[in-house]
């Protein structure tokens, strides 16, 4: 995934691009590079490393000229070199290009333009685009723009400028996202909405093959065909502070911190003290199965998801990778509800798996936290999680926010199918009132948290053990302590470890059980703890506060509040978050830009 900024109207562009460029940096930060026009001739600067580091090397602000466009880089095609940085250009007209996504396509194209004797700099399938537009410019950057997207197939969102039209931007995409900002004398591109908020709050989502021009004074929209189109200019109403970091040494602690809010905002409005308000599923009441389709954290709240479903509204519900999914001809009638989880709503595998599921005559309900994306405006059913925007790379409060939505959607539909009388449905919405204050409570008490995270920090590996609901958080503590900690850890059942895991265990693998109390599984995993004790493990328990007979069984014990079975496992996630990002601190990494990782995977 990559970021891309563009701006044009009558202020010095560079500073501009750079300042839009820092707020999209989460989304790549391999390279980054900047093109303007000025005075009649493209003027680029770019580099590899961070935004800051470039910027010292090569000034990148101080570039001349007051439209232009700039790229951070994720690394999909070409090395991480200066070269390989975006933009790219094609100089036979003056054209520069910064792009994210992949063309499938793109041997053969750029075959076709070697054979016309364009010359490649670059290991790219960027500088395929640019010089794909050259090949077609005849005078009118759209047109030639327009003539260049039937020749290319792939994933792609990309902005472009040619010296020869000065004071315009030509911007399309296809899977990749892309919206416009309208400002007054001023217009913006960018691959999300809080690059552009400092500037205005009227946004165009850009569409799949649409072709936007934009210049000081206006904004066009048109279809491949060249038809003109009206642009749809949504008001964003969320503000620039939300996206920023609001004082917190970095977004994913900011946003562990938003946690009670994501709780009541994903609710607000969707539930009285009796009832819970889910009109948009009104036609989906009888469906006879569900299958829940995501990636990474997004697929573990779906298994917690299929949990409630099956346990309250009785509904056979399967949880499968979106990448898994999308290959393996799944059995699916008019019966089936699938379920797409994203937070971005970008996610390629899974716009590609609810795409499936279309085609093979599901309905799909798509549980999303970015407004207007793909999987969002292409599902037949969205329900908004309103978690604000999640900058880190880590997900944490979409998470919550999806669970929640799965837990309304259960006791919806319970409540519909007759399993829950008016009592039982007064008693979930008591317990779900209960989180935000519980949620913020193990905040305030993050101190001993902080503390276990210095002792945690100098181990290679940990195993995370859980069982029945709380598996599913096992998988999720691991995967978040993996991801911005650089540990080695895995998330198992508990009961699994006798059958292999078991022979890792020693005094140096910290192993972290979930043992919150509760009636079903509680004694086994205090079991499963004395299994690993008699082996010389070193054991940290998420425990319930209160719990008595946890006492003694662990090394390190760790407190949440009590809340009902299918909410405790949204308070044993709390200090695992909290955990794996003290130890990424205090291992003196940025929990906010992992190694390897983007926010959005919008390639397969
Ligand atoms: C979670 O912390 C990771 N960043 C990653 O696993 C993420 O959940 C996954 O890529 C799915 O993203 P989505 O929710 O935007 O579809």
């Amino acid at each position: 995934m990559c970021g891309i900024f563009g701006y044009v109207g009558n202020r010095q562009a560079g500073p501009l691009l750079v300042e839009g460029l820092k707020k999209l940096e989460y989304r790549g930060y391999d390279s980054a590079g900047i093109a303007t026009i000025n005075n009649g001739e493209i003027e680029i600067r770019k580099d590899v490393g961070k935004i800051e580091e470039i910027e010292r090397k090569v000034a990148l602000s101080s570039v001349g000229g007051t439209v232009g466009i700039a790229h951070c880089r994720w690394a999909t095609h070409g090395g991480v070199t200066q070269k390989n940085a975006h933009p790219h250009v094609s100089l036979k007209n003056g054209i520069s290009l910064v792009h994210n996504g992949i063309i499938e396509n793109f041997s053969d194209v750029k075959a076709r333009l070697e054979a016309k004797g364009y010359h490649f700099e670059t290991e790219t399938d960027t500088e395929v685009i640019a010089h794909l537009i050259d090949s077609h410019y005849r005078g009118s950057l759209k047109d030639a723009v327009l003539a260049a997207l039937k020749e290319l197939e792939g994933a792609y969102a990309f902005a472009v400028l040619s010296s020869k039209e000065p004071g315009t931007i030509v911007a399309s995409r296809n899977e990749c996202p892309l919206i416009i900002g309208v400002g007054k004398g001023e217009n913006f591109v960018a691959s999300d909405v809080p690059a552009v908020l400092a500037h205005t709050r009227e946004v165009v989502y850009l569409k799949n093959q649409e072709v936007a021009t934009l210049t000081a004074t206006g904004v066009e929209l048109f279809e491949k065909t060249g038809k003109k189109l009206r642009p749809d200019v949504h008001h964003i109403t969320w503000d620039a502070a939300q996206a920023e970091k609001g004082g917190f040494p970095h977004y994913m602690l900011k946003e562990i911190f938003e946690q009670p809010f994501a709780v009541t905002e994903t609710t607000e409005g969707r539930i009285s003290d009796h009832e819970v308000l889910i009109p948009e599923i009104e036609q989906l009441l009888d469906v006879k199965r569900i299958i829940i389709v995501a990636c990474g954290t997004s697929w573990h709240s779906g298994l917690i998801g299929e949990f409630m479903l099956e346990e309250v509204a009785r509904i056979p519900t399967e949880v499968e990778y979106a990448s898994e999914f999308r290959y393996r001809n799944p059995i699916i009638d008019t019966g089936t509800l699938v379920v797409a989880i994203s937070q971005s709503g970008e996610t390629a595998d899974t716009l590609a798996a609810m795409r499936e599921a279309k085609e093979k005559g599901a309905t799909v309900l798509a549980i999303v936290n970015a407004v207007g994306s793909s999987i969002a405006r292409e599902a037949d059913v969205v329900l908004y999680t309103k978690a604000g925007p999640e900058i880190g790379v880590a997900s944490t409060k979409a998470f919550v926010g999806q669970v929640i939505m799965l837990y309304l959607l259960t006791i919806h539909f319970g409540w519909r199918r007759h399993l829950l009388d008016e009592q039982q449905v007064r008693n979930r919405i008591r317990d779900l009132r209960l989180l935000p204050l519980q949620i913020q409570q193990i905040l305030d008490e993050r101190e001993e948290i902080r503390k276990l995270a210095k002792r945690f920090a100098t181990r290679s590996n940990a195993l995370y053990l859980g069982r029945g609901i709380n598996y599913p958080i096992a998988l999720e503590g691991a995967l978040k302590l993996k991801e911005v900690s650089y540990i080695h850890a895995e998330g198992y059942p508990a009961a699994e470890m006798k059958h292999g895991p078991i022979a890792l265990v020693d005094k140096e693998m910290p192993v972290v059980f979930i043992v919150t109390k509760d009636d079903r599984t509680y004694k086994k995993v205090l079991s499963n703890i004395q299994e690993v004790k008699s082996r010389g493990g070193h054991i940290i328990a998420i425990a319930s506060k209160g719990d008595k007979e946890v006492n003694g069984t662990a090394d390190e014990i760790l407190r949440v509040p009590r809340n009902s079975y299918l909410l405790n496992p949204l308070l044993a996630v709390l200090p695992l978050q909290l955990l794996s990002y003290y130890v990424a601190v205090e291992r003196g990494f940025d929990p906010d830009k992992p190694k390897n990782l983007a926010k959005s995977v919008t390639v397969e």
